[in-house]
């Protein structure tokens, strides 16, 4: 049953990884649930149970129909194109998915008047940064992948057209620029994907762990739990409205940090585990580290999962998952 007592909340790309999450956040939290993704890179079995499930693409407006029949009264919008890499392959996918279909989520929020939409943009909008902590609402916005052009401007397109005074209803807006969101879920193979996945994948396959540049660049790493804690406690917060927030830890770990410390989660020894170089990836950014102020005043929110923690948990989720692939199929009954 989609509808419960405190609302109804669309959540789209809900077999991804963050979105999966969303959602059981959400359902935990008592709403109702309605999800939408076109399973491209999703998988159906992330959906929680309790959702209602809708097989869409954000890009088509009779799909998103389908997603918004019945009444919502917010959406979260994640589904997109999540890999900086693609989309210097093809920057057309990217920018159909990323920013076409936030326009036509957008628009279907505003034919519908749903009153908010929660968007999950990204710390790629900076470029690159000569301040850290990077701030919100006051450093320049100057994305140098794709990728990140497209998904800032989407958020443009979110956030302005929550300004804008002629709709007729109250839209709040909130956007949210992730930093390098991690947990269980995250693709272990897809080599796309989140680079804190990526190295516990090819650790566990005992697959040599690839370093693109000198592995001095640094990320700032935040747990989807916390994510998801953000983002709900934004959708009850009026003050949130029209605001854009960075979603980090506010603290930040070099690539070669985390090689050596997967390495060691695993039992193995970081000096003698084998280690590829390759060249720096095109529009990769350097230094990032998220002022999360904002965050923690509006949201009264603060990230609560210390990155070791964090990190033990994927692996021992990576664990399960390779114990469940290695076990024999039980037979089906006739
Ligand atoms: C990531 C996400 C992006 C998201 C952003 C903010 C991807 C591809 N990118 O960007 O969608 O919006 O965080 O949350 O998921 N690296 C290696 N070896 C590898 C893989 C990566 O050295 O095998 C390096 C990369 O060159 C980069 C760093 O690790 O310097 C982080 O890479 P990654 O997690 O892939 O992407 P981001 O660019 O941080």
């Amino acid at each position: 049953m989609a509808r419960k007592g405190k609302g109804r909340v669309l959540v789209t790309g809900v077999a991804g990884f963050i979105g999966s999450h969303m959602a059981e956040g959400l359902l935990e939290r008592g709403y109702g649930v309605v999800g939408i993704d076109n399973l491209s890179t999703g998988e159906a079995r992330n959906v929680p149970k309790g959702v209602r499930f809708v097989k869409g693409d954000v890009t088509r407006d009779a799909d998103l129909a389908r997603a918004f029949a019945g009444g919502l009264d917010g959406v979260f919008h994640i589904a997109g194109c999540a890999s900086t890499i693609r989309s210097f392959d093809d920057p057309e996918a990217d920018l159909r998915t990323n920013t076409l279909g936030t326009i036509r989520v957008v628009m279907r929020c505003v034919k519908a008047r749903v009153p908010r939409l929660l968007y999950a943009s990204s710390m790629t909008a900076y470029g690159f940064v000569d301040r850290l902590p990077v701030r919100a609402e006051r450093a320049a916005t100057r994305p140098v992948s794709y990728y990140g052009i497209s998904k800032y401007a989407a958020e443009r397109y979110a956030l302005a057209t929550g300004e804008r005074t002629d709709l007729g209803f109250g839209f709040g807006v909130t956007a949210f620029r992730m930093f390098n969101v991690y947990g269980r879920r995250q693709s272990l193979t897809n080599p796309y994907q989140g680079v804190a996945s990526i190295f516990i994948g090819n650790i566990q396959r005992r697959e040599p762990v690839r370093i693109f540049g000198d592995g001095e660049q640094s990320r700032d790493f935040v747990h989807v739990s916390d994510v998801v804690d953000a983002w709900i406690r934004a959708f009850e917060r009026p003050a949130a409205r029209g605001r854009v927030f960075n979603l980090g830890s506010g603290r930040s770990v070099s690539i070669n940090e985390l090689v050596r410390t997967d390495i060691a989660a695993f039992g193995l020894d970081p000096k003698t585990y084998p280690i590829e170089h390759h060249p720096a990836r095109p529009g990769d950014q350097r230094h990032m580290r998220a002022d999360i102020g904002p965050a923690r005043r509006v949201l009264g929110w603060r990230p609560r999962v210390p990155f070791r923690r964090g990190m033990a948990d994927v692996i021992a989720w990576a664990r399960e998952e390779a114990a469940a692939a290695a076990r024999p199929r039980p037979k089906r009954r006739g």
